[in-house]
């Protein structure tokens, strides 16, 4: 039986991505998309100002939109994808819980409490685990589990296989973030165009610090961050419309041998996730490119229908004596909705929604 699911935020660049891939998928009906109150009542293909590449899905396009109020009912929606500004997901996520709804969420807030998964499933499918804990200490029988920042997505997919061969004390990153990590109404084309904007707000610390939580440890009393290595960021706006690029330096404990790296990469499967038969689940979570100037967003970032991250110029770095690489990865699909829907899809696995 297929779990119904709604979609706050369903008109926004995440919100489409949700529609798109919940449209058809097997085992989830999307039953509620919600939006803001000058969207209410209308059609969803009238209202939304659709930029996806393939078209709205036909059993989604005539729904009509629902206010993102707490009027979801727990006996109508087994999980509810949240796309909505941080200022107004908390509240109704909150409530949503308490209903006893799954909630996903791509919005910021908690994602650094400790009851509360950061889940990158390839990375850290077992702290999904924490929510027996989050339900104890929040008294709800819902859940929130939060999707990780889209830089981060990336960067700790990219950081897995190093700390498992390698070990990691220090991480430097600078990033070239797409155009539509900013919202569809998000950066003006006159600030943009012929330009860059090396500023992102809040960005750098969302890196710092939800990486050493992906890459952290479960425990009886939630999530313990990671704190044998620091990450430090730089985070850029250019002009590209998707696919966050990042250069990432990192100090490691052991010497790296470049070829065992690439090895472990090309063969990383995530034992998280291996076997699990997830739908959305990419074949190969990280693809190793050898080309001299490959990822590049517009070729590489649809790799794995936009799951998979794309790595390459691995080389040793001298300078932090460890290795440095460039690393590409779809900021709507990796780095939000198609990463709520891999979650999803293990929670219905684990017996969790
Ligand atoms: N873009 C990315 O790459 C990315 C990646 C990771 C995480 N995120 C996070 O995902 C969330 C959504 O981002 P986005 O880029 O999709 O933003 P967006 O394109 O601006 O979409 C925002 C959505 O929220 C709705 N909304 C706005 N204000 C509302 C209100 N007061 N009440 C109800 N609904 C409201 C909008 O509905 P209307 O159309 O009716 O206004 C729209 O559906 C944000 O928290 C963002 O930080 C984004």
């Amino acid at each position: 039986m297929k779990r119904r699911v709604a979609v706050l935020g369903a008109t926004g660049i995440v919100g489409q991505r949700f529609v798109s891939l919940l449209g058809d998928h097997p085992w989830f009906e999307l039953a509620i998309v919600a939006a803001s109150e000058k969207s209410i009542g209308r059609k969803y293909c009238e209202a939304v100002r659709w930029v996806i590449e393939k078209p709205i899905p036909s059993s989604i396009a005539d729904l009509e939109l629902s206010p993102i109020s707490n009027d979801i009912a727990k006996e109508e929606i087994d999980i509810v994808f949240t796309a909505l500004p941080a200022e107004v997901a908390k509240d109704i996520e909150i409530e949503l819980a308490k209903k006893g709804i799954i909630v996903i969420s791509n919005a910021s807030p908690m994602r650094l409490e400790p009851d509360i998964p950061l889940l990158n499933p390839e990375v850290n499918a077992d702290h999904v685990e924490v929510i027996e804990y989050q339900r104890r200490v929040r008294r709800w029988s819902g859940a929130i589990v939060k999707v990780p920042n889209c830089t981060t997505a990336i960067l700790t997919l990219s950081l897995k296989p190093i700390m498992d061969e390698f070990g990691i004390k220090r991480v430097i990153v600078s990033t070239m973030q797409a155009l539509s990590g900013a919202g569809l109404t998000g950066v003006p084309s006159m600030l943009i165009l012929d330009n860059l904007i090396p500023f992102i707000e809040g960005e750098e610390e969302k890196v710092e610090s939800e990486s050493r939580k992906i890459l952290g440890y479960p425990t009886s009393d939630g999530i313990t961050l990671n704190s044998n290595f620091v990450v430090s960021a730089s985070c850029h706006r250019v002009m590209v419309l998707e696919g966050h690029t990042e250069s990432v330096f990192v100090e490691t404990v052991r010497d790296v041998d470049v070829e065992d790296l690439i090895k472990s990469m090309e063969e990383f499967k995530s034992n998280k996730i291996r076997g699990l038969g997830l739908p959305t689940a990419p074949e190969k979570p990280i693809v190793v490119r050898r080309e001299i100037d490959r990822p590049q967003p517009r070729f590489d970032r649809m790799e794995g229908r936009g799951m998979s991250v794309v790595i390459g110029r691995i080389r040793k770095d001298y300078a932090l004596n460890g290795v440095k690489y460039i690393v590409l990865g779809h900021n709507t699909l990796r780095g939000a909705a198609g990463t709520g829907v891999l979650i999803a899809e293990l929670m219905v696995k684990k017996g969790l929604a």
